[in-house]
């Protein structure tokens, strides 16, 4: 979406009429000419990935040649879920995923996928099924989503977003009520059975800082590691507000305690919104540089953070915009010109 300064939101009365009739403020370089992001990333050791979604990918020829020049690892925003691969129990659709592996795999990119449990997109028959049949229908689908895509995927988000907001224990979901608590240690058993050389990740939004959120996932973690559970490691979503994002030293600290426990992190989802931000466009996207910059240095400290995905790459796609409203939260502009925040990363990973 357009950035508009918020002074003239608040004019206009709204993101939408306004930003349809500002021209994008940043003119940064294009994509195209600026030092492709995976080199910078791998100079730190890291790999460097996108959310993507398989229609720009047909549609776009900006989207892939950005896409493919700046990143070297990909993650489907939505095509590897539940609902879009097998809405109706049984019946298996894996053509945008397979569109997005076959991307990846001519342009020489990992893929992480994501999710095989999540109780967002997950379709409606889920719910009615007694807890037996449950049962049977999510080792199924493990079995056959993670089995199709061995040997595609360098890892997967096995679990997505099963504790509960304030962190006082599991999240209320159509899993943890027909299954208890033990389906997460499940999920993890049962993807590595089916691919056994991806590394099986646990993924969360909002356990970045310290807080009882964190606190809880590490406990979950923790447990799941001391009961022997096939984990690998932790992703840390970070969508965070540039007003009032965790602290690097925070979120080093949590890295460093489930790094202690033998697990790898990464971060897995990064945006960076700026709506809220007082100043000028320009202050505003300076703001956003730093944040991006300091968090990613943390990353980039840590040996075994091993990637970085961002969560879309042009702010002329981006989930923020409407989950969120109207806002200009990743590297690339709308006409895919790098913005502040981009050299804020590659700084990063080059240590700057
Ligand atoms: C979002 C996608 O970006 C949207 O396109 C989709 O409609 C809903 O899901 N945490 C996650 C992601 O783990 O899967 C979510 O992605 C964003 C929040």
């Amino acid at each position: 979406m357009i950035l508009v300064p918020l002074v003239a939101l608040a004019a206009c009365g709204g993101a939408g009429n306004y930003a349809a009739q500002t021209p994008t403020p940043t003119a940064g370089p294009p994509a195209a000419s600026v030092d492709p992001l995976r080199n910078a990333a791998a100079t730190a050791g890291k790999w460097v990935g996108a959310a993507v979604q398989s229609g720009y990918l047909a549609s776009e020829p900006d989207y892939v040649a950005a896409l493919s020049r700046h990143f070297s690892y990909v993650t489907a925003e939505y095509q590897m879920k539940w609902d879009p691969i097998q809405r109706e129990r049984g019946v298996f659709d894996f053509s945008g995923g397979d569109a997005i592996v076959a991307f990846a795999e001519a342009n020489g990119m990992r893929v992480k996928g994501h999710a095989l449990v999540w109780h967002g997109a997950t379709p409606s028959w889920v719910g009615t099924l007694s807890p037996r049949d449950l049962r049977d229908a999510v080792d199924n689908h493990i079995r056959t989503v993670a089995g199709h895509y061995r040997d595609h995927v360098a890892a997967w988000d096995v679990v997505n977003e099963a504790v509960a907001a304030d962190g006082s224990g599991l999240r209320d979901t159509v899993f943890s009520r027909g299954l208890g608590p033990d389906y997460i240690a499940d999920a993890f058993r049962t993807a590595r059975e089916a691919d056994p050389q991806a590394l099986l990740f646990y993924n969360e939004y909002d356990a970045e800082r310290k807080g009882p959120k964190s606190d809880r996932v590490y406990e979950l973690v923790k447990d799941l590691k001391l009961r022997g559970v096939p984990i690998d490691g932790v992703g840390m979503q970070m969508h965070v507000e540039a007003t009032s994002y965790p602290q690097p030293a925070d979120i080093a600290a949590n890295m460093h305690r489930l790094v202690a426990l033998g697990l790898l992190v990464n971060i897995s989802e990064m945006d960076v919104r700026i709506r809220t931000a007082s100043g000028t466009t320009a202050q505003r996207l300076e703001l956003q540089k730093r944040v991006f910059h300091d968090i990613i240095a943390v990353c980039a400290a840590e040996p075994r953070c091993h990637a970085v995905t961002f969560w879309g790459f042009t702010d002329k796609h981006s989930w923020i915009d409407s989950f969120f409203g109207a806002d200009a939260p990743l590297l690339f502009d709308e006409g895919y010109r790098a913005k502040p925040s981009f050299f804020g990363v590659q700084d990063a990973f080059l240590g700057r």
